[in-house]
């Protein structure tokens, strides 16, 4: 169903990778809700990735870009402003990677070198962004920017390693950055912090199904499906939410709030 959300909305998605994808599921609600759209990832993306055929279904052009790339995003916003026939209203910053977990490094055997390029992909690249756009006035008034996060910010889950660091570091950057943005154009900056969702970047945390798994018994509404998360991020691209900003939204079903369920209680006592 379609509420025109977005209608007259030009916007940018970035890790769109395959239907998994939390920004595949929201460039979908998007352009169902009118918006027009560009979409981004990285080469090597393009390549292994399915973007070319989301790129059929929501009629958007696709641009090669490394998210850590100042000389990319640049090229980036050019192409989409061209397109576009002007500025952008929303964003979504939908990216993130930890070479850590990927090499099988756990957090006390961190390396360093590794953990730099964590933080450039998955909390930097959101001030590179942002940083872009405001270089090159490239946000309509009121824009609005959403990223991706998780409550493994604010609470430790061992396993999440390192990203645990790279996502408070991502939330401090929608903090500052909001702040600066808001002040100079009105563009707002949230983070959502979804729950356990079974994506290719999801699936790489050790343990997954059973992560996901006690989520959803600890959620008294469930978890949040990648279909849900979608369904917000289209609010919060639209002119409804323009007067929220650098906020961390939860959107869990509630888990962040909770301290146990009667469900959790019973398997405990087995
Ligand atoms: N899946 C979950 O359980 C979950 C929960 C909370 C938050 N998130 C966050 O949601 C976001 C999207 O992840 P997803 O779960 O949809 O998985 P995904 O693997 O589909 O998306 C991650 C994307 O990041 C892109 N990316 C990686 N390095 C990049 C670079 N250098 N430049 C540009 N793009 C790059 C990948 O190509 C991919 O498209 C991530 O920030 C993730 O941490 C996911």
């Amino acid at each position: 169903m379609s509420f025109n959300l977005l209608k007259g909305k030009k916007g940018i998605i970035f890790g769109a990778l395959d239907e998994k994808s939390i920004a595949w599921k929201t460039a979908i609600r998007c352009h169902e809700e009118g918006a027009q759209l560009v979409l981004t990832n990285t080469p090597m993306a393009l390549r292994m990735g399915q973007i070319n055929k989301l790129a059929e279904i929501v009629e958007a052009p696709v641009f090669a870009a490394d998210v850590t790339n100042m000389d990319d995003l640049k090229l980036l916003f050019e192409g989409a402003m061209k397109h576009f026939g002007g500025g952008i209203d929303f964003i979504l910053h939908s990216v993130g990677m930890s070479l850590n977990v990927r090499k099988g490094k756990s957090y006390t055997e961190m390396d360093y070198g590794f953990n730099q390029k964590t933080l450039d992909i998955s909390s930097m690249s959101l001030h590179k962004v942002l940083r872009t756009a405001w270089d090159m006035d490239a946000l309509n008034e009121c824009g609005s920017v959403v990223t991706l996060t998780y409550i493994a910010a604010q609470r430790i889950f061992p396993d999440y390693n390192e990203m645990a660091d790279a996502k408070a570091l991502l939330e401090s950057v929608t903090r500052s950055f909001g702040f600066h943005y808001g002040t100079r154009k009105k563009v707002r900056v949230n983070s959502i912090s979804q729950s356990p969702t079974a994506t290719t970047a999801g699936s790489g945390v050790k343990g997954f199904d059973g992560f996901q798994h006690f989520a959803d018994k600890m959620s008294p509404l469930g978890n949040a499906s990648g279909e849900d998360c979608a369904n917000y991020c289209v609010t919060m691209f639209s002119d409804f939410t323009k007067m929220v900003t650098m906020q961390n939204l939860f959107h869990d079903g509630g888990y962040s709030f909770t301290g146990v369920t009667q469900e959790v209680i019973d398997q405990m006592g087995k």
